[in-house]
């Protein structure tokens, strides 16, 4: 589904037109559910029923079969994909029914870490002290960790705060799923994900964290009295509780994939060729602790394959 999403939108990069590439994946996402054999529920998904046509929140979804709450993000960067720069995805979130917080679309607090910080986060604490933590668990100076951040003007008091204790600062435009699936894996040179961004995004980096043995917390940010309602609804009285990992991802089960539509430190953006187009995705299983890097051939006329070894 995430390969599909990709590629019918991938022709869109750089064009300018985020809604329009938005409409491309949204419809291949969705014709592609019809042939999944589960009994799903949007629970995160384009927006209400009446503000999207398809993959709207409650939609059923699947041929039927196991029961599943489904969080899509058919573009998670369309501003990314409108520009041509690196970090879109399309991404999706499984869990068994009733096990993704259903969070609506308003704005979350994070913080995010990878599995050897685990247990070191407090969202309630200054930033000094979580990166100190961190550090810490880390084994290694605060200096020497990188912190991502949406460059945005609501975050210039964290990132002073991360200049002020030392760390160095990766300042991002749009998507915050990709940091906070990167800081759950060692290697890509991200320690902590820090900031406010979309709920709907949190849950899903909420998942890819679950599976990736890393560490979340969250809480949401409703603007107004529509949003508290919303709020309220899905059982969350107090806005300022802090959602934890579990809160987001109940259970011993999910799962979280995502295809690049352009690159990004884990995956190669798409690449066309004649008769064809090659996809990068990474898939995850918390259940089983599986992780793979899918890279597939999709070929239209079953002439075009080479390699160079
Ligand atoms: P879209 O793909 O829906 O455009 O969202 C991109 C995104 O950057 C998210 O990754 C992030 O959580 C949110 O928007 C940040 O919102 P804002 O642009 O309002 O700061």
């Amino acid at each position: 589904m995430t390969e599909a999403a990709a590629v019918a939108c991938g022709r869109s990069v750089g064009r300018g037109d985020k809604n329009g590439a938005d409409q491309l994946a949204v419809d291949a996402m969705r014709k592609m559910f019809d042939t999944v054999n589960i009994d799903g529920t949007v629970v995160i998904g384009e927006g209400e029923m009446d503000e999207a046509p398809m993959l709207y929140i409650g939609e059923k979804v699947g041929a039927g079969g196991e029961p599943v709450d489904i969080a899509v993000d058919p573009v998670e960067g369309t501003n990314l994909v409108a520009k041509g720069q690196p970090g879109a995805i399309a991404v999706i979130a499984i869990a068994p029914r009733g096990c993704l917080l259903h969070a609506p679309d308003m704005y979350m607090q994070k913080i995010a870490v990878g599995p050897r910080a685990k247990g070191c986060i407090d969202i309630n604490a200054p930033v000094e002290e979580n990166l100190k933590r961190v550090a810490k668990a880390l084994n290694r100076r605060v200096s020497d960790l990188t912190v991502v951040i949406l460059d945005r003007e609501r975050h210039y008091g964290i990132m002073e705060d991360v200049r002020k204790a030392g760390a160095r600062l990766h300042l991002i435009t749009d998507g915050d799923v990709n940091p906070i699936v990167n800081a759950g894996i060692e290697g890509t040179g991200v320690h902590m994900y820090i900031g406010k961004g979309g709920a709907p995004e949190g849950v899903l980096g909420a998942a890819a964290l679950k599976c990736l043995g890393g560490d979340m917390q969250a809480r949401l940010c409703p603007e107004n009295e529509e949003q508290m309602r919303r709020c309220v609804e899905m059982g969350i009285a107090d806005v300022n509780q802090v959602l934890t990992l579990d809160d987001m991802v109940k259970g011993d089960d999910c799962m979280f994939t995502a295809t690049a539509i352009t690159e990004s430190f884990l995956l190669g953006g798409l690449r066309y060729f004649g008769g064809g187009v090659r996809t990068h995705t990474i898939s995850m299983r918390y259940k089983t602790g599986t992780v793979r890097f899918i890279d597939a051939v999709h070929s239209y006329d079953r002439q075009h394959f080479s390699v160079k070894l």
